[in-house]
């Protein structure tokens, strides 16, 4: 197997992490933002579309002949790795979560871009079909989100001068 081979492979072991670790992070989110109701809907969808995106790479590596027993360590890898973009949930978790959300998605978008052109290169068309699909998912989640700041943030400082009164 050629070097650029192996790095795609590598790739697709990250990625596999990564929607792991955004699985976590969004059953977590969705537990904690129940007073605001559209926001928990979209995230509760995304973490299904999630659940979904992490089969579909692995899908993508059982075809790659891809071995899945060192998954564990990249996930700790990964969850070392995000450790600063999440920070800890404070009294403001609503809008931490959506900074860290929205980064997030935008790391997720990044990974695929660079999945898509590598599997491109290789002419691994299925995977780069799936990158793509997947791509897109993660994008129409980070147009929602930047759509919604505003109006969570409003809700929010509202929510709070209520609290204070
Ligand atoms: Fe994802």
């Amino acid at each position: 197997m050629s070097e650029s081979e192996e790095r795609l492979n590598d790739w697709l072991r990250d990625a596999h992490a990564m929607e792991e670790q955004a699985e976590q992070m969004l059953s977590g989110m969705s537990s904690r933002i129940e007073s605001y109701p559209d926001l928990a809907a979209r995230v509760q969808r995304h973490l299904e579309e999630t659940r979904s995106q992490r089969q579909r790479l692995e899908a993508c590596m059982q075809r790659r002949g891809v071995s899945t027993s060192t998954m564990k360590d990249m996930t700790a890898r990964f969850t070392a790795l995000m450790q600063g973009v999440g920070g800890a949930m404070s009294g403001d978790e609503v809008m931490k979560g959506a900074l860290s959300g929205y980064t997030f998605e935008h790391f997720e978008i990044a990974s695929y871009k660079i999945l898509i052109a590598a599997a491109e290169a290789l002419g691994d068309t299925e995977t780069a079909r799936v990158c793509n699909e997947i791509c897109r998912e993660e994008e129409a989640m980070a147009t929602w989100m930047a759509d919604r700041i505003p109006e969570t943030t409003r809700t929010y400082l509202c929510a709070k001068t209520q609290a204070w009164t």
